[in-house]
């Protein structure tokens, strides 16, 4: 039996099923590194990467560590998966979404499916960037609600310090980004109003440029590179147009959230917690003022791991719940936007 209804900003269909999140986990290595440890390796200092990001240190895998954005998803899902009270038998897909994984191919999701010693289960990779992890749970949310399957795990996992420009160079990039993963559960339920609610994509590729690692691609190629050995191209390190990309986000961030919220019709004063996506510390403040929400009404985690990009969510969703900050039949809101550029949302009933 399917539903469906009209809503004046987005269509929402009523399933049979919904999707809940039913276990959380995260993992991030140990090695902190603080703004101070950054402005040893290139000119930038704590009072800038403060005042701007809000960070205040962050994780990245350490030398001769095995972890890689495959292994730290494992060790998030294991914990996700035990808390969800099930085994790793019982999960019926896999979604794995990052920015970072650790071959061009094949994706870090089928990796998932070996470390975890799992059934032969369909697994798929979301390339998303910051909105990967809302991209993932709408995906697994979608073949719940069909039907499908019963228990789909989504990991967020991102590797990002290996691929950074350490030096003066790549400091309005580097500074922002940590490593991490974060997995959550999702599991079949028959009651409508609970679970995800609804989730809202967009994306809007004209903008890819601004905020992209161009290589090694098909395009441009590891030979290429070395051949042309060009100690000027920065291809193959992040780029962003930081301030282009902010002036977006706190665009698209206010639309995605009041479009979901319309959708279920609520208003911004029905929200019990708002998870950003953890971009900048400043981007989540401006987005609680518009809706006028209380400090209660966030969770901000961004000081203590940077950006963590398809992670973030996971992360600061896991931490929150740890931390009692997510009640039965609050309404929670994940919000994200990003490279592509593409932004996402996701309502949820908890
Ligand atoms: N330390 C000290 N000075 C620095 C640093 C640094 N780490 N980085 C840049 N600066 C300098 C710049 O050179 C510039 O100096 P100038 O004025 O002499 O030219 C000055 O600081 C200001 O630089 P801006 O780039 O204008 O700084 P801004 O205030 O925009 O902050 C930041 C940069 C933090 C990156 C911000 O633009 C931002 O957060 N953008 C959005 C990020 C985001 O949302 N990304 C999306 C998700 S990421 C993903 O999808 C992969």
């Amino acid at each position: 039996m399917i539903l469906v209804s009209l809503n004046k900003y987005t269509k929402k269909t009523k399933f049979m099923y919904n999707s809940k999140i039913t276990g959380l986990g995260f993992y991030v290595p140990d090695n902190v590194v603080t703004n101070d440890d950054l402005a040893k390796m290139m000119d930038t200092n704590d009072e800038w990467i403060q005042e701007r990001t809000g960070i205040k240190e962050r994780r990245w895998i350490p030398e001769g560590s095995e972890d890689s954005s495959s292994v730290m998803g494992a060790k998030a899902a294991r914990i996700a998966i035990e808390r969800a009270g099930l085994t790793k038998d019982d999960i019926d897909f896999i979604v794995f979404a990052t920015l970072s994984p650790d071959f061009y191919f094949p994706g870090c999701g089928v990796q998932i499916q070996e470390m975890l010693d799992m059934r032969t289960v369909g697994a798929i990779d979301v390339r998303n960037q910051c909105s990967g992890f809302v991209y993932g749970l709408s995906v697994a949310d979608q073949f719940i609600k069909t039907g499908m399957y019963k228990n789909v795990l989504v990991i967020g996992a991102e590797f990002h310090s290996g691929g950074l420009d350490k030096t003066d160079r790549g400091r309005g990039v580097t500074v922002i980004f940590g490593d991490g993963a974060g997995a959550a559960v999702l599991s079949r339920t028959e009651d409508n109003n609970k679970g995800i609610l609804s989730t809202h994509l967009h994306s809007e590729g004209k903008h890819a440029n601004e905020l992209i690692v161009a290589a090694p691609s098909i395009k441009h190629w590891v030979p290429e590179i070395l051949e042309a050995n060009d100690e000027n191209d920065e291809s193959y390190f992040p780029y962003m147009n930081g301030t282009f990309v902010f002036k977006h986000a706190i665009v698209r961030f206010h639309e995605v959230i009041v479009e979901g919220l319309q959708a279920n019709n609520l208003e911004a004063k029905d929200i019990n917690l708002l998870i950003p996506h953890q971009a900048n510390l400043r981007i989540s403040q401006f987005v609680q003022k518009k809706f006028g929400l209380s400090d209660d009404q966030i969770y901000n985690n961004i000081m203590q791991y940077g950006n963590t990009t398809a992670a973030s969510i996971a992360i600061a969703l896991t931490e929150a719940w740890e931390l009692g900050k997510i009640k039965d039949n609050d309404i929670v809101v994940l919000a994200a936007f990003g490279s592509g550029f593409t932004w996402g949302s996701v309502i949820i009933r908890w």
